[in-house]
């Protein structure tokens, strides 16, 4: 039986753990053709929850785009790519789709062979033309038109909207507000991991989507449903465990959805042959999870000075420490706070660390302080 706690790409079927409360949310607040911001920090979920979102909307009959903004370095591109998936997702007969393409003004069909010797079809700025936010609207009003005409509902999905702030954003964002405010038959969902760009653009009275939408903060997997999930996983693999360890992995993996599938998928593999999980197995994942991806943290560790290094050691030991205070600093012999300040900011810029609400700093992969104290145990 394969591993059945997959991570790193997108879980789906019976790999994906509730979300029941949020996937409601969202299919009402679609049929309601409503604008959602969905924000939340990166590992979340939310690329998985909006793949589990169209599922669920195709057994709806309605039609779903779905375009993620980091595949797509300019606007240009993503105009192209954009009106391609509104239109497929629209229209999927062959020949209708290609005269729908060939009606553009802006863009032009591009026939393209794909690996299988198949012949797919894709949009492109017209020859001559540079307006890439005019093809980006003529793309978007196409949209609206056709699925007035074919008496069709569409959800259209902007995954990493965050990174519109790349393409001259508050530009787009105007040109994107006029059409989208226009359109009765499709709702929107921008989805972002930069939750401080995400909310300003929807709370900041001065940009074009101020108010355009509802924020939908996404938070972890409810405990009780995930604890659910993987006592069910484990029954089917013949394991033994009692229930209250389980709980742990959600302290361990301080209930961000990713950790806890490493965990899991670490759990599973570890306890292959003795089919037994118990409480000294689950404290000793962190540490196998490490070593798994110690090539990635030697490499951020070449990257960091000496005084960043002891600092990391210091952080790593005592997660709960407010480094600016004179204890922390005198337990661990480091010091001064201007140093100091140095280097958290560098190791923040860095992505090694981030700050909390509270002054405190912690690692940014869960896996890594295991890892350093994991290195100066061999020492
Ligand atoms: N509902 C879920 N069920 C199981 N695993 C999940 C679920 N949501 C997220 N994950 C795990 O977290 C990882 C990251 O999820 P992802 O959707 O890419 O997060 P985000 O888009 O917020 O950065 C996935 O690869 C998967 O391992
Ligand atoms: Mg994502």
């Amino acid at each position: 039986m394969k591993n059945p706690f997959q991570y790193g790409g997108i879980v789906s079927g019976p790999y994906f753990a509730d979300r029941s409360q949020e996937l409601n949310t969202l299919l009402r607040e679609m049929e309601n053709n409503n604008r959602v911001f969905l924000v939340s920090p990166r590992r979340f979920g939310k690329t998985c929850l909006l793949h589990q979102l169209t599922g669920n909307l195709a057994d709806a009959g309605v039609a779903c785009a779905v375009i993620d903004l980091n595949a797509f370095p300019d606007l240009r591109s993503f105009a192209g790519a954009l009106t391609v998936r509104i239109t497929r997702a629209l229209e999927s007969n062959t020949d209708r789709l290609l005269k729908l393409f060939s009606g553009f003004q802006r863009l032009r069909p591009r026939l393209s062979l794909d690996r299988d010797g198949n012949v797919s079809a894709g949009l492109e700025l017209a020859d001559g033309e540079t307006d890439a936010l005019a093809a980006l609207v003529e793309g978007l009003a196409h949209a609206q038109d056709l699925a007035a005409r074919k008496k069709k509902r569409l959800v259209v999905i902007m995954d990493e909207f965050s990174d519109i702030a790349r393409y001259n954003g508050l530009t787009v964002e105007k040109a994107m507000r006029s059409e989208i405010q226009k359109h009765d038959r499709i709702g929107y969902i921008f989805s972002g991991s930069e939750q401080s760009v995400m909310l300003a653009m929807v709370q900041d009275s001065t940009r074009a989507f101020y108010k355009m939408g509802r924020i939908m903060k996404l938070g972890p997997i409810r405990r009780q449903a995930y604890h659910r999930f993987i006592l069910g996983w484990l029954e089917k693999g013949a394991y033994q465990v009692a229930g209250d360890d389980i709980q742990r992995l959600f302290d361990i993996g301080e209930d961000v959805p990713y950790n806890i599938q490493r965990l899991c998928h670490a759990m599973w593999e570890s306890a292959l042959e003795s089919k037994i999980v118990d409480a000294a197995l689950i404290n000793r994942l962190p540490v196998i999870i490490a070593r798994q991806d110690s090539p990635h943290y030697e490499m951020l560790w070449q990257t960091a000075t000496q005084a960043q290094k002891a600092l990391l050691f210091a952080l790593a030991g005592d997660p709960e420490a407010l480094p600016f205070s004179k204890d922390f600093q005198m337990r661990h012999g480091i010091g001064p706070s201007s140093s100091i300040k140095a280097s958290l900011d560098s190791l923040v810029k860095k992505g090694i660390l981030y700050r909390t609400l509270e002054g405190r700093f912690r690692f940014v992969d869960r896996f890594m302080p295991f890892w350093i104290d994991d290195m100066r145990d061999g020492i």
